[in-house]
Order: C-alpha cells, then structure tokens, then sequence
C-alpha cells in the first residue's frame, strides 16, 4: 500500500490553489491519503467546507486527525461530522482497516518528553492538563488495540518524540507533543507513525523501541522542495 502523508494545511481556497496541480497527483502516486491535523486554521466549518470539496473530488481513500487549529472554534465536533458525511475517515480513539494496514490515531496532546514530561502533581489546574494528555494517549491506545491488521499506521497531529520538532525553538518543545505517545505505540507495536504540528521541525526519527515517526507538516516538506506537498510511504 502507498499512503501519501501531509499535515498542517490550515487550509484555504487562495493557499490551496497554487498546491491544487501537485495535490492532485496524488491519485496517481497513492492508495490511501493521511492528512496529520490541522486541516483548518481557525475550526470554521466554512474553512472545512472548501476544503471536503477538494478532498471528495481526489477520489481517494482519506484518514485524518483534527489538529489543535481544527479547536479552536470549538465546532470539531461539526467539523467532524462534516468529514464523516463526506466519506472521510476521522480517528480519534479508533482504527480503520483496509487491504491489510490498519490505521489508529487520536489529535494527541501536549505535555513534554522524557525526563521532562509533566506529572500530574500540584495544582487542580495542573492535573487537569495532565488529564487531557493521558486522555489523548489512552484514545490512542484504544485505536491501536482494535487493530487486527499485520500492518500498523499511527496518525497523530502531536509529535510522539522529541527528535521530529528539532529544529523548532527548545522553549517550546513540550508544546508540541509528548512521549506519552510513543509509549503507547511502543507497547502495541506500529509500522509507521505519522504526525504533524511541528511546522519546523525535523522529518524522520524514531520512537524508542525504534518504530519510523515522520513528521508531515506541509511547510517541512516544502522547505525540502517546494512542489512537494505530501511524501509517500510504502507498506
Ligand atoms: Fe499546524
Ligand atoms: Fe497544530
């Protein structure tokens, strides 16, 4: 299975049509498209809209993660109903198989890596952030344990290691994902991993127990070469 990956499109009708002529290839270059979250910029439906319309005329089978973009209306859950009527798969805690690959996935959250991973201690606030970050990983986990595939997809829009979102300024760093993640996908197993959100930061890394992490983000795979607006994988 080829799956073409991008993320972080933040889309546009104006940004979208100068990608149009290079995402429409995509047909020919894949089987499944993965987009890593933050399909909108802002969480409107009437960013979605514009957007679905593109996708459904691809004629692809297509797996996507909201992103932190995609919440900020406060309508995912329109948005997501929007992309389910419209044929498009959206993971959040749950899994999709086709033809052998089995893809898991939930928007992740943030909150740190390694040694630096915030524990819930403290504050009420505090341990409300942790919440929603083990909340996310344990989505995860439900995603990936439905799986009955041989081959496994991760999708993501945080990253799950620290070595992709290199590049990006160090103060950040726990803002764009957490190790809480790779955990998980190590403890199941997983062929690939792809996420987004890192705008800057680094393409390829790997989890601990060495599963492939690839950060999609448009911008990251631009930067490389800027007719390149989604990167194939082959399963
Ligand atoms: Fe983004
Ligand atoms: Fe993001």
């Amino acid at each position: 299975m080829r799956i073409a990956a991008s993320a972080d499109l933040h889309f546009t009708p104006q940004s979208y049509a100068k990608l149009k002529d290079q995402f429409e290839r995509v047909r020919d270059d894949a089987d499944v498209l993965v987009l890593a979250g933050d399909l909108t910029n802002y969480g409107q439906p009437d960013e979605m809209e514009p957007l679905l319309n593109v996708l459904v005329r691809l004629r692809l089978p297509t797996v996507v993660v909201l992103g932190n973009h995609d919440y900020e209306s406060g309508k995912e859950e329109e948005l997501r109903r929007m992309l389910i009527a419209g044929g498009v798969k959206v993971l959040d805690g749950s899994g999709y198989e086709r033809d052998g690959v089995g893809f898991a996935g939930a928007k992740g959250f943030i909150g740190g890596f390694g040694r630096g991973v915030l524990t819930a201690f403290g504050e009420r606030e505090v341990k409300e952030f942790v919440r929603a970050s083990i909340d996310e990983t344990m989505k995860l986990e439900r995603g990936i344990s439905q799986l009955r595939a041989p081959k496994r997809v991760v999708v993501v829009h945080y990253s799950p290691i620290v070595e992709t979102v290199e590049g990006e300024a160090p103060e950040i760093f726990p803002f764009l994902g957490t190790s809480r993640l790779a955990e998980v996908i190590d403890r199941h197993g997983a062929d690939l991993v792809l996420h987004g959100h890192a705008h800057h930061g680094k393409l390829d890394g790997h989890t601990r127990g060495g599963v492939p992490v690839h950060n999609v983000a448009i911008s990251l795979l631009q930067a490389q070469n800027p007719s390149r607006v989604y990167r194939v994988f082959e399963l």
